[in-house]
């Protein structure tokens, strides 16, 4: 029987005709699946031309009989705009290498002059970022984001983290974005707009092809997507301080931040890591968040502090900034059959609601003070 990993090895050299990349690292290759000696996958067809598209699928067939399966099942389907215009390209007059250096000098190709990413489009930017997974980040990003939104305000949501697209599920989305005639439509759940890389690379592709992929998603996701007007661009950023946290700072030089860390010490002292690099690239750290900080008990109120204490303060006080809340620990109790079910949205009356909501009333204090 085959393994994935094998299929993978196997087709790894089957190249996109007008750019010489493997269509396994562009993950044109997809839903491939394995019952003793059936395989079965998809192909997503960058040629429209049927000739071409019969070749492919011939190639793929022998290599995968001479690999050993019995029996392949392949289904072939068009590549959307996006997903043409992503692999294929606008920009091919500018190499990787002088868009590296555009990054790295801050601005980033094609964006400086678009709208929504321009100073004077008004759209408050702020990224999320933890110095490790697994504090909460995402959990705080999409409910400060639904708190904006129950205050009336418009709000994106852009899902950077490489390591895990989890927003779709914890917002319990389920549909991906349309594209109408060139421009992806974000999803829109709770109020608020949707963009995840998760929309567009299997969940289970490996970590090393997306790095590339998310500086060029992200400036995609400025430029091709039609966020209608916006007061509020929330980003959950990768954890941590590695080369794409690095990126995607320097894509958006006004973008502020706030860092999320566990009451604990061990991730108070992580996220200072983040919280200073925020800061050497010059953006202002407009508050810690911790996140887990204490359970409270519901029969009779004390609240046990499982992580420890004061790893937030001590944060804020490290980073010259303010601990905006500090949320208890407790999943939102949602049910699966309730239609607007989000595994990690908690409902507006619940206490941990309420502190997002107050976090979301200081943030809009501070921005209109501006
Ligand atoms: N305050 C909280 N109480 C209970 N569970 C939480 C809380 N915050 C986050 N979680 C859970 O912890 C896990 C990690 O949270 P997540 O937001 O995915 O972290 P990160 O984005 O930092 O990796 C998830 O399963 C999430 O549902
Ligand atoms: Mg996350």
């Amino acid at each position: 029987m085959l393994t994935r990993e094998q299929i993978q090895e196997l087709l790894q050299n089957i190249k996109d005709p007008e750019t010489g990349k493997s269509l396994i690292e562009l993950q044109l290759i997809r839903d491939i699946m394995i019952k003793e000696d059936r395989v079965s996958l998809s192909i997503v067809c960058l040629d429209s031309e049927e000739q071409r598209r019969i070749e492919l699928e011939q190639q793929v067939r022998d290599l995968l009989e001479n690999g050993g399966a019995g029996n392949v099942h392949i289904r072939l389907r068009d590549a959307t705009d996006y997903e043409r215009s992503l692999h294929r390209g606008g920009n091919s007059e500018e190499s990787e290498e002088e868009h590296e250096v555009k990054l790295k000098k801050g601005h980033a190709a094609g964006l400086d002059d678009h709208e929504l990413i321009s100073p004077e489009s008004g759209v408050k930017f702020i990224a999320v970022a933890s110095g490790k997974g697994g504090v909460g980040k995402s959990t705080v990003t999409v409910n400060l984001a639904v708190a904006l939104a129950r205050k009336g305000k418009k709000v994106g949501l852009i899902d950077a983290d490489i390591y895990g697209f989890s927003v779709p599920d914890m917002m319990g989305i389920e549909e991906g974005p349309v594209v109408d005639d060139g421009t992806i439509i974000p999803v829109e759940r709770f109020g608020v707009k949707v963009m995840s890389m998760g929309f567009f690379i299997r969940e289970n592709s490996p970590v090393i092809w997306r790095g590339p992929m998310l500086g060029k998603m992200l400036r995609q996701f400025f430029s091709d997507v039609g966020w209608g007007e916006l007061d509020y661009m929330l980003l959950d950023l990768p954890p941590g301080t590695g080369d794409v946290a690095l990126d995607v700072h320097q894509m958006l030089p006004q973008s502020k931040e706030i860092i999320v860390t566990t009451p604990h010490a061990t991730a108070a002292f992580v996220a200072a890591r983040a919280g200073a690099m925020a800061l050497q690239t010059d953006h202002e750290v407009i508050g810690v968040i911790e996140n887990m900080s204490y359970y409270e008990c519901s029969g009779c109120g004390q609240k046990e502090y499982i992580f420890g204490r004061g790893g937030g303060a001590r944060l804020a006080e490290t980073l010259h900034t303010e601990l905006l809340a500090q949320i208890p620990l407790g999943a939102p109790d949602n049910h699966i059959s309730e239609p607007d079910f989000s595994p990690s949205v908690y409902k507006e009356e619940t206490t941990a609601a309420l502190l997002f909501a107050e976090v979301a009333d200081k943030l809009i204090a501070k921005y209109e003070q501006e």
